[in-house]
């Protein structure tokens, strides 16, 4: 595991996209190998799937936002191959990392401009979609509503929309083996917008946001970004006017503890790893560009670094939930 010092040299190293978007993950090999391990993970984490949307073979036009290494939007593109389909992303997707399939063409540039309700690109115009799609935005987007009714309105009535994002409300597993929650606690599971709304889930007892949670959070808040996106998703694309909506979320896990599937204790046990490696330069990052007292950073990177790195850290057992949120334009 990195300590403090591997971290800093890394960050040194890293290399991000040049717009004015409010994005602020790195945009490098690394990173791009970091969400292609994820992506194979979530597949397992999902049983086996990308998409929840029920989409039919009749899907002429599909679009994935923000699409990184493009590897959502390539398993689209070759599971319909009649389909035309889009990826855009702020930075160029890598080259070579897949075979080019004719049904697919990425877009480098930012989807607020792209689809902009004044002046749409030529591909981007109103109600041409039958499918939009979008995964992580959690570090990019500063309006959630306005970007969800952006997507809504590229895709025609009767289309579906896809949102997979994290939601950072903090989770922690007991240390003793006899306060282990019952499995079904982080098990995967849907979700009514009642039962989102009233909080009422078993998971709920084991909230808990440690001191680098909280300031990683108000960071993420300072630049207009929100912490909570994932849960927030069904009522944004409710108040966009999509009809049957469909709730469902997964475990992210920090670590790996009895009672987790396979699936959950593989992706638990590479983002315990990656946690420092990833959180320690995004929060001096975002500490830069807000601003913050550097004291209060870097007292939650050593706090964070202890959790992972102290005596104690093969004991961190920490989740947050993905949330996965479909919902279908009315005809
Ligand atoms: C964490 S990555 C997730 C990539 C991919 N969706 C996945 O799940 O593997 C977020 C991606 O969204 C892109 N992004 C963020 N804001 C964007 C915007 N406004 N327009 C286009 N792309 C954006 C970033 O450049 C980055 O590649």
């Amino acid at each position: 595991m990195g300590s403090i010092t591997d971290t800093d040299t890394i960050h040194k190293k890293r290399t991000y996209h040049t717009t004015g978007s409010a994005y602020s993950l790195p945009n490098d090999n690394v990173e791009h190998q970091r969400l292609e391990i994820q992506h194979a993970l979530f597949i397992g984490l999902m049983g086996g799937r990308i998409i929840h949307a029920p989409l039919t073979p009749a899907v002429s036009k599909a679009i994935d936002i923000g699409c990184g290494t493009g590897s959502v939007t390539h398993a689209i593109a070759s599971a319909h191959p009649s389909t035309t389909v889009y990826g855009i992303d702020l930075s160029a997707v890598p080259a070579r990392m897949r075979t080019k399939l004719p049904n697919l063409s990425y877009i480098q540039g930012d989807f607020n401009e792209l689809a902009s309700q004044e002046n749409p690109d030529p591909r981007f115009t109103p109600k041409s979609f039958d499918y939009a799609f979008s995964r992580m935005l959690i570090y990019g987007i500063t309006n959630w509503q306005a970007y969800v009714d952006r997507a809504v309105s590229l895709v025609k009535p009767g289309g579906w929309i896809e949102m997979q994002e994290a939601d950072y409300h903090w989770y922690r597993v007991p240390r003793s083996e006899s306060e282990l929650p019952p499995s079904e606690t982080f098990a995967s599971h849907d979700l009514s917008m009642k039962e989102l709304q009233a909080r009422s889930h078993l998971s709920e007892a084991y909230l808990c946001e440690s001191q680098w949670q909280h300031t990683m959070s108000s960071l993420l808040r300072a630049k207009s970004l929100n912490p909570h996106a994932g849960s927030a998703l069904a009522s944004h694309m409710a108040a966009a006017g999509l009809t049957d909506i469909r709730i469902r979320r997964y475990i992210s896990p920090s670590g790996v503890w009895p009672g987790l599937t396979r699936e959950a204790a593989a992706f638990g046990n590479y983002v315990g790893k990656q946690t420092p490696l990833m959180y320690v330069p995004t929060i001096r990052k975002l500490g830069e560009e807000t601003g913050w007292d550097s004291g209060v950073v870097e007292e939650a990177v050593q706090y964070l670094e202890k959790e992972f790195e102290g005596e104690d850290a093969e004991e961190y057992r920490l989740w947050f939930w993905v949330y996965v949120v479909c919902g279908r334009k009315p005809e």
